[in-house]
């Protein structure tokens, strides 16, 4: 027996309200507000890295320290990788992170120490926002999210030790020795 269009139409209303239900469902009670929040910061952070990465990358190129320009170029495609598992899990809790503003301090060009500063910097901040995710996600009974964030927090503290190490190397062997080593 065919139904009438009127219980068809309900049928679609009740189907609709039921999406509605579940889509609501997926998203409340999973995480808070303030692990979004954070995970917003997080990807703020890795796309700041990743255009200023790439430019210096181009610039060490440019001027001739090819080494340093390679391991540069390298870290500026992890840290584009990790924005978009921040933008995969913000996707998954169907949060707007738009309109993207990128305001990145300004770094230097032609200076060295400036430069392995600047970044040393970056990773810090990076890292304490990592940090504090894992923190307020596990707190929220949100593993996963602390989960994901674990990878990114060790590409942080990896870049801290990166850029404490070429610090450490110019002081004890001298810029002009240091950069050297990086042609
Ligand atoms: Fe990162």
């Amino acid at each position: 027996m065919i139904k009438p269009i009127e219980e068809l139409l309900k049928d679609q209303d009740n189907t609709i309200a039921k999406k509605e239900i579940s889509k609501a469902q997926q998203v409340e009670g999973y995480t808070s507000d303030a692990v979004i929040e954070l995970i917003k910061k997080s990807l703020n952070i890795h796309w700041q890295q990743t255009t200023v990465l790439t430019a210096q990358a181009e610039h060490l190129q440019r001027w001739g320290y090819k080494k340093l320009a390679a391991i540069i170029k390298e870290d500026a495609i992890q840290e584009q990788t990790h924005a978009a598992i921040n933008i995969k899990r913000l996707e998954f809790f169907d949060v707007d992170y738009q309109p993207l503003i990128l305001n990145p301090p300004i770094w230097k060009r032609h200076d060295m120490v400036a430069m392995i500063n600047y970044n040393l910097d970056s990773v810090k901040e990076a890292s304490a926002a990592e940090r504090a995710t894992i923190v307020a996600a596990r707190s929220a009974g949100d593993e996963i999210t602390a989960n994901i964030m674990i990878p990114l927090l060790q590409g942080s503290e990896d870049g801290i030790i990166l850029y404490e190490g070429f610090l450490k190397l110019i002081e004890q062997m001298g810029l002009d020795n240091f950069l050297s080593i990086q042609v």
